[in-house]
């Protein structure tokens, strides 16, 4: 039989379990940072140095963290469903956690590029510092979608929530577009899960929200998922 496909949509939130911090929470990410100054093409023209430093203390901080039960969960859930990650984080959790199908739709920290070529990527385990050039001779940057930039993988993305038969969404505060748009490509009463301690919409019709942090809200959407006929 052909195993149900299920679109998983996750956010910071998903990782905060494993220490990462989210954006948005207190003491979120962009404390102490200007958007503007770290998330934007124009504020790494302006002072690249102090941008490349952002991303680089992210980029180390990655090797003090684990994924923790709720990307294994969705991990295990591979056994009977097909299962589509899209996410919008820039760690590695999801890979470490043994999801094999997933779409990073910010980029990565684990890649780099540069400046003037989106497309051709290069593995990245160390910091990049000014004057770090790519094999053509030109400054490297992080893999990162900044704002104000396009979203190269949000055509797949909405592609695979539209042809799923349930989506779980989980830990975002769904206030980054297109990113947060993306529920809205399901097919009209596809069962959607939405998993955060802080969510920022209510159950209705087919959206049923799970008050609670990944762990325990990503088990208990899996008990609903294998209630579905
Ligand atoms: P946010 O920081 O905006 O939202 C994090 C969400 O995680 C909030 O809704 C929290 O309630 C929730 N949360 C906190 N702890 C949680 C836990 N233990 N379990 C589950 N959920 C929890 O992060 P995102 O929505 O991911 O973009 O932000 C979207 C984008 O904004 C990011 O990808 C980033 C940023 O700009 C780029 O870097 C391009």
């Amino acid at each position: 039989m052909k195993k149900k496909k299920i679109a998983v949509l996750t956010g910071a939130g998903i990782s905060a379990e494993s220490g990462v911090k989210t954006f948005r929470d207190a003491n979120g990410l962009w404390e102490g940072h200007d958007v503007e100054q770290v998330a934007t093409p124009y504020g790494f023209e302006k002072d690249p140095e102090l941008v490349l430093n952002f991303y680089n203390k992210l980029r180390r901080q990655l090797k003090e963290v684990e994924p923790n039960p709720a990307h294994r969960l969705l991990a295990e859930l591979e056994k009977d469903y097909e299962v589509v990650v899209i996410t919008q984080n820039v760690d590695d959790l999801h890979e470490r956690a043994g999801s094999h199908h997933i779409i990073h739709l910010h980029g990565e920290l684990l890649k780099m590029r540069s400046v003037d070529d989106s497309y051709t990527l290069y593995d990245c385990k160390e910091d990049i510092k000014v004057g770090d050039m790519s094999p053509t001779g030109v400054q490297l940057r992080p893999h990162i979608v900044w704002f104000g930039e396009d979203v190269p993988m949000i055509g797949k993305a909405a592609e695979e929530v539209e042809s799923a038969d349930i989506v779980v969404i989980i830990g975002t505060s769904l206030q980054v577009y297109p990113a947060a748009g993306l529920m809205n490509c399901a097919k009209e009463g596809t069962p959607i899960y939405y998993v955060d301690p802080r969510p920022s919409i209510d159950s209705k019709n087919n959206i049923t929200v799970i008050k609670d942090v990944a762990s325990r809200g990503v088990a208990k959407a899996i008990e609903l998922i294998k209630e579905l006929k």
